[in-house]
């Protein structure tokens, strides 16, 4: 089967998938614009462009935040799928590998010149998590997963271990724009990041009548 046939029944097969995922920032749509991405990024990368397409596409087919933690899910269901379509053994392994290590919390330490297909959709998935579209998606698993939006300092101490969603700026999100392996997905992060910062420095000026 050529690239287009099996890029697109791929994509049809995912978003069937996660179309209706509980989650709004790691559903479908959150995958169409890494795909996007990637492929975007692809054009400025030597690369495979089947693997890294297929890597997009297949990253968060079962995200282990909602699978409690086990991450066979997903390489199962990447496996079985590439297999049932003979995909060359090859392409299949490269992009499992791509499922096995996108993630932020794996910091799984490569060089992209090695795996540049990973680098692409890791790039990729991390400019999804940043900017405009980042912050949406940071309140949007905030609200799934019950946290509040943000614990001014004062209140903190009483609320002891509440996490709050402003945190995870502090902890990822501000530290992707120097994460990030290709030069094309460093321009790209530039502007996002100065926004975050931003909606940061508004969101503390809004709020800091609290300290009064
Ligand atoms: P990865 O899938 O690369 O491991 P994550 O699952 O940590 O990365 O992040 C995916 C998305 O979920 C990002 O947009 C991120 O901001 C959001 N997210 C993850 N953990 C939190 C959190 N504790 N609070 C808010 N958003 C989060
Ligand atoms: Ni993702």
């Amino acid at each position: 089967m050529g690239h287009l046939k099996i890029i697109d029944k791929a994509a049809k097969y995912v978003k069937h998938k996660l179309f209706d995922f509980e989650e709004g920032g790691h559903d479908w749509l959150h995958t169409f614009r890494v795909w996007q991405t990637t492929r975007s990024l692809a054009m400025h990368t030597k690369c495979n462009k089947t693997v890294a397409e297929l890597g997009a596409l297949f990253h968060d087919i079962a995200d282990a935040k909602f699978t409690n933690g086990d991450e066979t899910i997903a390489i199962k269901l990447t496996e079985d799928w590439l297999q049932q379509e003979n995909i060359e053994k090859n392409i299949i392994s490269a992009v499992v590998h791509i499922v096995k290590h996108v993630s932020w919390r794996k910091q799984y330490k490569y060089d992209a010149i090695d795996y540049p297909e990973l680098a692409i959709v890791q790039d990729a998935d991390r400019l999804d998590a940043i900017g405009a579209i980042g912050i949406a998606r940071a309140f949007s698993y905030g609200g799934f997963a019950k946290r509040p939006i943000i614990v001014p300092s004062a209140e903190a101490n009483r609320l002891n271990d509440m996490e709050d969603t402003i945190s995870h700026f502090y902890e990822k999100l501000l530290h992707i724009k120097d994460s990030l392996h290709t030069e094309h997905a460093r321009s790209l992060a530039y502007e996002r990041h100065e926004f975050m910062l931003q909606f940061l420095n508004q969101i503390h000026k809004e709020i800091s009548y609290v300290y009064f």
